[in-house]
């Protein structure tokens, strides 16, 4: 499909949000969202944030394994898609704001989630120090998200901010956000997409990073 140029982000997310689920499914697969899951070893009953949520790939599993959710989003149309997808369960709550500001109290959540949304921020470390001041003490932050790639038109074509990211530098923004046990590993998947014009494919790795408050 023809990709209309959007001035921003958030329009970009907005634009796409009603074909997300079928975009998805292209770029990666469920493998991310169970590699996360075990890294935070979800409980039952437990209460978990989704943070750049989407139309809800990580809420989904956590409602499955009965972990209450609060997603939050920049794209008012994404959550929209995601309420409408869950309109029967209870356990979501759904908050439209930007990085910077999480509507979230301090230490309030067992887990953080950021599933593909830290390669769209402007300032990751802050981005993640946000995630960490949310996190209950004990709490686990788990970022899956892009290693460090080549591919310009994702840029251009996807509103990533940053073309992925060195190990050794996320391994250092949760260690500096003040997180303990602290780790960087293969989620083990690569994210693919075509450039629109079909002549480039992009396989990237994509890396796991966890750590404990
Ligand atoms: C690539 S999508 C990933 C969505 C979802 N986590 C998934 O795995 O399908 C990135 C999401 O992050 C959101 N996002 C990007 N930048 C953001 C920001 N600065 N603040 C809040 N959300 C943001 C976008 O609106 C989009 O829904």
């Amino acid at each position: 499909m023809e990709m209309k140029k959007m001035p921003d982000s958030k329009s970009y997310f907005d634009h796409v949000a009603p074909r997300w689920d079928a975009m998805r499914v292209g770029f990666f697969s469920e493998i991310v969202r169970e590699k996360a899951f075990s890294a935070a070893d979800v409980q039952s009953g437990e209460l978990a944030a989704d943070i750049g949520a989407g139309s809800g790939f990580i809420t989904e599993g956590l409602i499955q394994r009965n972990v209450r959710v609060i997603a939050v989003d920049q794209s008012k149309a994404m959550l929209e898609v995601m309420n409408k997808k869950f309109a029967d369960h209870p356990g979501i709550q759904y908050r439209v704001s930007t990085a910077d500001t999480l509507p979230v109290a301090d230490d309030t959540v067992d887990h953080a989630f950021a599933n593909m949304y830290l390669h769209h921020v402007e300032t990751p470390a802050a981005a993640i120090r946000e995630m960490v001041r949310i996190l209950k003490p004990g709490g686990k932050l788990v970022v899956t998200d892009l290693d460090a790639h080549d591919f310009t038109f994702l840029k251009d074509e996807h509103f990533d901010r940053w073309p992925g990211f060195e190990r050794p530098d996320i391994h250092r923004w949760l260690t500096e956000a003040g997180l303990k046990n602290v780790f960087v590993d293969c989620a083990g998947e690569d994210c693919c997409t075509r450039s629109t014009c079909g002549a480039v494919l992009a396989q990237i790795s994509i890396f796991l990073a966890s750590g404990v408050k």
